[in-house]
């Protein structure tokens, strides 16, 4: 029987690889958001349906709910991938850069959802969250705390709801992707200006070009999601990655204990 996907952010790193394995399988229907036309592969298959979604203007995220209401009457499993990375030190962040991190990465997914619902009974809702979730990494807390936010709303959903929704968070540690680079570029030139966060600035700066390289590869976040969908009794939650594994135990240790483990860790990472 034809399968009926929805994803975001399909035009790069992970939600790529996901669109890649999903549009193998021909019984499929794959309805795909990009936000850069650009993007949309030349060779587009013939059961990849495109869709502008632009995650950070809400006129946009309802008019992609109301084109796929209008294709479709019923969708099997959402994904929801497209994200961002807002960094900087609390001290200093502009609580503007606080909402667009909340609008991209928690209140579109959150919009997106909630427009798609006529078309939702038995599905499964799949959001890329993050090993972030676990709170635990200074200096992208906008970024942690949207993912947070993103898996305390959506387990609130599959609590709520009437319409037997499975919701599940994707946990990945460092995945090698594009995000990383993006996110150094679209932050630099407000890091810059924190001059007095300069050391622990470039660290977080030189680590994230570095997770580009070193992370896991999309293919296996890919495959977790093939392997999710097809469960007829998935978990909640899955993390992927030894660093995501770690940072879900580091965070149920008492937080006074835990942030003395993370200063001295950073400490010692600077320095060498
Ligand atoms: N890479 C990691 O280490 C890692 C770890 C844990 C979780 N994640 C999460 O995995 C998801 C995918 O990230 P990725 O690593 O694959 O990064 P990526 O390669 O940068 O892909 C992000 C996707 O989201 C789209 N996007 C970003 N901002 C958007 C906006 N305002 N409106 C619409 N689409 C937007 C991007 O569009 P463009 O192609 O146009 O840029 C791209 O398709 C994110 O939610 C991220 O937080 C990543």
């Amino acid at each position: 029987m034809e399968k009926v996907y929805v994803i975001t952010g399909s035009t790069s790193g992970i939600g790529k690889a996901i669109l890649e394995k999903l549009c193998n399988n021909e019984d499929s229907v794959i309805y795909a958001g990009y936000r850069n036309e650009q993007k949309i592969p030349s060779d587009n298959r013939k059961n990849v349906k495109y869709f502008y979604i632009d995650m950070n203007n809400r006129e946009s995220v309802i008019k992609a709910a109301e084109f796929i209401k209008t294709e479709t009457n019923h969708v099997d499993t959402i994904i929801n991938v497209a994200g961002s990375v807002v960094a900087g030190p609390i001290e200093k962040i502009d609580t503007q850069r606080l909402r667009e991190q909340f609008d991209v990465n928690t209140f579109s997914h959150i919009e997106f959802t909630q427009n798609l619902m006529p078309v939702l009974d038995n599905s499964k809702i799949i959001n890329i969250s993050s090993m972030s979730s676990f709170g635990i990494f200074p200096f992208i807390s906008p970024y942690c705390a949207s993912k947070r936010a993103l898996d305390i709303f959506f387990n609130a959903l599959e609590l709520e709801n009437h319409k037997n929704l499975k919701i599940i968070s994707v946990k990945p540690g460092v995945i090698a992707t594009p995000i990383w680079e993006k996110s150094v570029n679209a932050n630099l030139q407000y890091l810059e200006s924190c001059t007095e966060y300069a050391q622990e600035l470039d660290f977080i700066k030189r680590n994230a070009l570095k997770n580009s390289a070193k992370g896991l590869s999309v293919s296996k976040v890919a495959d977790l999601i093939i392997k999710i969908d097809k469960n007829k009794n998935p978990k909640s939650s899955y993390t992927i990655g030894k660093d995501a594994k770690f940072a879900q135990i580091m965070s149920i240790l008492p937080q006074g204990l835990l942030n003395k483990i993370i200063k001295f860790g950073m400490k010692y990472r600077m320095n060498l």
